[in-house]
């Protein structure tokens, strides 16, 4: 099994568990909806290829670990297409939760999936309490407040939204949660792996900046230019798409840096350069195209 199909054969076996007469239907229905087809599943493929660099990885705890990341990934999307969010009539080329399934099931559904996020977590380091801890602080610490999705989304609530902290919440944190916790499913350290996972989400949060700005074939799956119907910092919006793919292109030079050392690290850097060769703009590729894994 390629690292692609173990990732969704792992989502499955994590959404199986809410299948049961108690679960609602239609909440159970959305469940489903929120997490297939997916999207690129760039956070958990870049989990499992940081857990094969660092050697030695259990390949079963590694590929649970990075359905749980993706479990929360796709929560954040459904809360971020909210009306009282980014008011998003569209996501991965279908309407988006909340419009095929109403509100309040979309909040519950997003509520449901970060839970389910932790259990999966916490089933996959049920035999190694030690690395559970340390994965479940550092899953809550890049998805909580003060610097997890939760602040990073807080901002846009603020007068004032300072673009740099904003992008590092709102994106960065949950990258560096894929690279800490393939680190520590392989049994490393998490903090060794937070730069250049911080610095990754950074350099695709650029991109998406651009997208969201230029319009291409991979924003065809959600709307464009909603930046500036929300007033919302945007880098290329700020300093033009040309320098914000200049950022973004030094953004990965400065990731590839940060890995640490690590028996696959050369092996890594070639992936990971193949990666966003094909993400910036201007190449025209889809997501579905790319392969961190
Ligand atoms: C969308 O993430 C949210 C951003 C941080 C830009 P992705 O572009 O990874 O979304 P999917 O998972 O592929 O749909
Ligand atoms: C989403 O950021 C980040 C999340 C926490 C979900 P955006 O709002 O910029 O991402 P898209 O454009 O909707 O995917
Ligand atoms: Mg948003
Ligand atoms: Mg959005």
């Amino acid at each position: 099994m390629n690292a692609g199909e173990s990732i969704e054969r792992a989502l499955k076996d994590a959404v199986t568990k809410t299948h049961a007469p108690t679960c609602p239907p239609k909440l159970g229905s959305a469940l489903r909806y929120a997490v297939f087809p997916g999207g690129a599943r760039i956070r958990p493929r870049l989990c499992l290829s940081v857990a094969q660099a660092c050697g030695g990885a259990d390949e079963k705890l590694a590929v649970s670990t990075a359905a749980a990341l993706e479990l929360m990934h796709c929560a954040s999307l459904v809360h971020d297409d909210l009306p009282c969010f980014d008011d998003a009539d569209t996501r991965r080329d279908k309407p988006s939760v909340h419009k095929a399934f109403g509100e309040s099931t979309a909040i519950l559904v997003g509520d449901a999936l970060i839970i389910l996020a932790f259990e999966t977590l916490a089933e996959a380091f049920a035999h190694t309490p030690q690395r559970l801890a340390a994965a479940l602080r550092l899953l809550s610490q890049n998805t909580g407040v003060p610097m997890g999705i939760a602040a990073g989304q807080a901002w846009e609530a603020e007068d004032d939204i300072p673009l740099d902290t904003y992008h590092r919440a709102k994106t960065g944190a949950l990258f560096a949660a894929a690279t800490g916790l393939g680190a520590i499913a392989a049994g490393r350290d998490a903090k060794d792996w937070k730069s250049c996972g911080m610095l990754v989400g950074m350099a695709f949060q650029a991109i998406d900046d651009i997208r969201d700005v230029v319009g291409d074939p991979y924003r065809a799956s959600k709307p464009i230019q909603q930046d500036a119907r929300h007033e919302r910092p945007n880098l290329a919006l700020r300093m033009g798409p040309e320098a914000a793919e200049h950022n973004a292109a030094d953004l990965v030079e400065q990731s590839l840096h940060a890995i640490p050392a690590c028996p696959g690290r050369a092996h890594l850097i070639g992936k990971w350069q193949q990666q966003f060769q094909s993400l910036l703009p201007g190449t025209q590729t889809t997501p579905a195209a790319v392969q961190v894994a």
